[in-house]
């Protein structure tokens, strides 16, 4: 094996080399610490590989990403989020029969029990539905055993990626002060997504074609996207052995931040505030790139992607085409057209390798399936729970897998002596 050597204090310490399967390299500093002393010191994690993963695999610079070895804009073109979704959780794309029971599977496990409607109505109607779905997936855990059991994880992950889509229709219709719709199990898992959001009791609803290839495209480029911010809090979470529902309701929680799920709800605020300010995009521009402002252009920037990220490619086409189709005529899309050409054309923006990402099409999307902004973080959950799964299974079932627990270099106060009250 590869090794690398480290001098440090006047000693060595030779450093194995792990290569990954696309040329990838790690130097293994797993034992310098019992060596040396030393740990090493990396905030955010931004050059620190936690984990080996044959799940995802992202080339930044070339903005390359495959889920088990399939270039995302074939999976993209050609499948379905559900054959997507068994690929990352199975490792291989199912065969007819495979696929059949894991549909049926999905459809059969879709109904929330009853007694988890009392816990919607226990959460006012104003929360943000961000909060509302993480509180109700961890108390999925109050209705199913978690074990280490094989049958028990395969029904677990069964149950989340089925019960998550009726917690967030549930959702959107306790938002908007509308019954539940409950699922129709004659309907794919997206078109059945469209029918508990959007039919109202009173009325026939027929869901659009054109949507649900949409949506069903939107939920295949979320589905994965290896040690992000969300993924990460996962597998951290479940390192413990906590309940799988708490430690995917961890992983919802982290998908909220402004900076990592919650930016699509931010991209479409700040492009109705540049509408709203006479379209002046280039205020903006200018503004972000102020070091005294702390505005960013959200949807804008990507800590692996120091290229176009693949999925901003294929959403601003199914943008166009979502958009020609529904005869929809937004401004904010022209906005975000011009934020991202005079974006990439500025210097501040191209040193920094700042391209638009996943975040910065799909709310122009979701907004024209006449989605709610504060829903769109959950519709971001809903296409990330096949990717929450496949690391989780992937972590726990790795041998000798042990609880995570980074280290820290201690930066406070030293020799302190307790002073009574009345001395203080
Ligand atoms: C997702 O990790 C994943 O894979 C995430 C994700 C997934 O699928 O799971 O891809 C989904 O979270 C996409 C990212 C969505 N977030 C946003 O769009 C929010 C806006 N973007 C930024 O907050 C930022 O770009 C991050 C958080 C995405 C990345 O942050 P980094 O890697 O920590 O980079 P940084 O903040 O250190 O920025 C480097 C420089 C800084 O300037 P300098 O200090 O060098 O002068 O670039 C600047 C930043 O100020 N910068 C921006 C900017 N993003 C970075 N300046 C203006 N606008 C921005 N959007």
């Amino acid at each position: 094996m590869e090794q690398a050597k480290l001098i440090f204090r006047d000693k060595e310490y030779l450093l194995p080399v792990h290569e990954g399967s696309e040329g990838e390299v790690a130097l293994d500093i797993s034992q310098l610490r019992a060596q040396s002393g030393a740990v090493t010191y990396d905030p955010g994690y931004g050059n620190t590989g936690a984990c080996k993963s044959s799940i995802t695999f992202i080339d930044g610079d070339k903005g390359i990403l495959h889920y088990r070895g399939y270039p995302i804009e074939e999976l993209a073109e050609k499948s379905s989020f559900i054959e997507v979704s068994y690929l990352l959780i199975h490792g291989h794309l199912p065969t007819v029969q495979e696929l059949e029971k894991y549909k049926h599977e999905l459809v059969h496990h879709s109904l929330l029990h009853e007694d988890m409607k009392k816990m919607f109505e226990g959460i006012p109607s104003t929360a943000h539905p961000m909060g509302t779905l993480a509180t109700l997936v961890a108390a999925l855990g109050a209705f199913y055993d978690d074990t280490t059991k094989k049958s028990d994880i395969d029904a677990n992950c069964i149950r989340l990626m089925a019960k998550m889509k009726t917690i967030a229709a549930f959702t959107y219709k306790r938002c908007i002060g509308q019954p539940y719709v409950y699922p129709n199990n004659k309907l794919s898992y997206t078109a059945d997504l469209i029918h508990m959001m959007y039919k109202v009791p009173s009325d026939q609803f027929e869901v659009s074609p054109l949507i649900e290839e949409v949506l069903d495209k939107v939920l295949i480029l979320h589905a994965d996207h290896e040690q992000n911010c969300s993924t990460s809090t996962v597998r951290m979470a479940g390192s413990s052995h906590a309940n799988l529902f708490a430690t995917v309701a961890a992983g919802v929680g982290a998908l909220w931040g402004a900076l990592h799920g919650g930016a699509n709800q931010e991209v479409l605020e700040m492009l109705e505030m540049i509408k709203n300010d006479n379209c002046d995009y280039k205020k903006y521009v200018n503004l972000a790139k102020d070091k005294n402002s702390d505005f960013k252009l959200m949807g804008f920037g990507h800590r692996v992607y120091k290229n176009f990220d693949p999925r901003a490619k294929i959403l601003k086409a199914s943008c166009d085409k979502v958009l020609a189709k529904l005869g929809v005529n937004d401004p904010l899309l022209e906005i975000a057209m011009n934020l991202e050409r005079v974006a990439l054309e500025d210097p501040y923006f191209v040193e920094r390798k700042l391209y638009p990402n996943v975040d910065f099409y799909s709310g122009i999307i979701y907004k024209a399936i006449g989605l709610p902004v504060n829903m769109f973080t959950v519709m971001f959950a809903l296409g990330r729970v096949p990717g929450w799964l496949a690391q989780w299974k992937e972590m726990r079932e790795e041998a000798g897998q042990r609880i995570s627990r980074p280290r820290q270099i201690y930066t406070g106060a030293v020799n302190q002596k307790y002073v009574p009250i009345e001395q203080r």
